[in-house]
């Protein structure tokens, strides 16, 4: 027997539900609305989904491959290199007019196998590292606009630079600095990058991310760009982001928005329907934050993911929706606020 409560509750339940997946009225293309490059992470097999494609193409000027241009799937375990996934990204990229941005070089995530049992005996680890940067880099070439060249160095807890097989075996600052310096002598035309996540939510990290550009610099490394990744949740205090990008901007490098998406699930403290005001707020808050910029600093401000369904936060809770555009490619409030605030802006 259903109690009057638990009836009360699912009719709520359900009006919020409704209530939260109200399409908004048809936006103008987010490529068109920004003046500045609009990106979205891509995997080879979405492409292959003709509503998918039209959608990125509809939508984006850019794309980042997601997982499939990292050393975890390039680098096979004796030492091979795999280029058909990221080819396919490429190709699509290419016949659509949309940027390439590479994503990513170097990775403390992540260690291979051909690395990790490396014989020295036949090969420096160097000369091992540096091939890899020539071969990826290179294979771009003409192509990619941007790279992702180091992702992530700065410690968990944000107060230091963070340990990997590639500082253990290359040195703290090394390892970093060859990277810039191999990336930019295979191709010295894309915008070489500095990325890192939670830039947002913690100024301890923010500041010693600032303070390891600042030394990558010093070494002459053609570091020319900081990617702040804004993976942030729908209760992120306002202003956060508007904060952290002017730090970000004092050093007048370009900055790549980069891996934008708002989590509802991780979001503590919010009701089911009250977390779409929220999410549409910091969309909002992000891009009125980029508009800010001096155009010369806006390269890109690309989504972690087209559409809800596409996101790689699915993994973690199937419930989340933390992109611009819902599970059947319709805008959502948070893609008309990001909209509006673009266009806003500009007037
Ligand atoms: C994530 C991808 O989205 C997942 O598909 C993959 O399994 C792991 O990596 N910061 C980054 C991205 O720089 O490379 C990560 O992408 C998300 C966090």
């Amino acid at each position: 027997m259903i109690t009057r409560r638990a009836a009360l509750a699912s009719g709520l339940a359900l009006a919020a539900c409704t209530a939260r997946s109200q399409p908004v009225p048809p936006i103008r293309a987010l490529k068109d609305a920004a003046p500045f490059p609009i990106g979205f992470t891509v995997q080879a097999e979405f492409l292959q989904d003709p509503a998918y494609a039209a959608l990125l193409a509809q939508q984006g000027s850019q794309v980042t491959p997601e997982w499939q241009m990292k050393m975890e799937y390039i680098v096979r375990d004796d030492g091979t290199f795999r280029f058909d996934a990221p080819d396919a990204i490429a190709t699509f990229a290419r016949a659509h007019g949309l940027r390439l941005f590479g994503h990513t070089l170097v990775w403390y995530a992540e260690r291979p196998k051909a690395f990790e049992t490396l014989d020295e005996s036949r090969i420096s680890f160097r000369d091992a590292y540096a091939n890899y940067i020539t071969a990826v880099v290179g294979r771009y070439k003409g192509q990619a606009v941007g790279w992702d060249v180091v992702n992530e160095a700065v410690s968990e807890d944000g107060r230091g630079r963070r340990e990997s097989l590639w500082s253990q075996k290359l040195g703290d600052l090394e390892h970093i600095r060859l990277a810039y310096e191999q990336a930019h002598a295979v191709d010295p035309a894309p915008t070489l990058f500095l990325n890192d996540y939670y830039l947002e939510l913690m100024p301890q990290k923010r500041a010693t991310f600032l303070r390891l550009a600042e030394a990558i610099l010093k070494t002459g490394a053609p570091l020319q760009g900081l990617g702040t990744q804004t993976h942030v949740n729908a209760d992120l205090r306002p202003g956060a982001i508007k904060e952290a990008m002017r730090d970000l901007a004092s050093l007048g490098l370009p900055i790549h928005l980069s891996e934008m998406d708002v989590s509802t699930a991780r979001a503590r403290g919010l009701t089911t329907d009250g977390w779409e005001g929220r999410q549409a707020a910091l969309y909002e808050e992000a891009a009125e934050a980029f508009m800010t910029l001096p155009p010369r600093q806006r390269f890109a401000f690309t989504f972690w993911g087209l559409r809800d369904s596409d996101s790689w936060l699915r993994k973690e809770t199937a419930g989340d929706r933390p992109l611009l555009f819902d599970a059947a490619g319709r805008p959502k409030t948070a893609a008309a606020a990001f909209e509006a605030a673009v266009g806003k802006a500009r007037l």
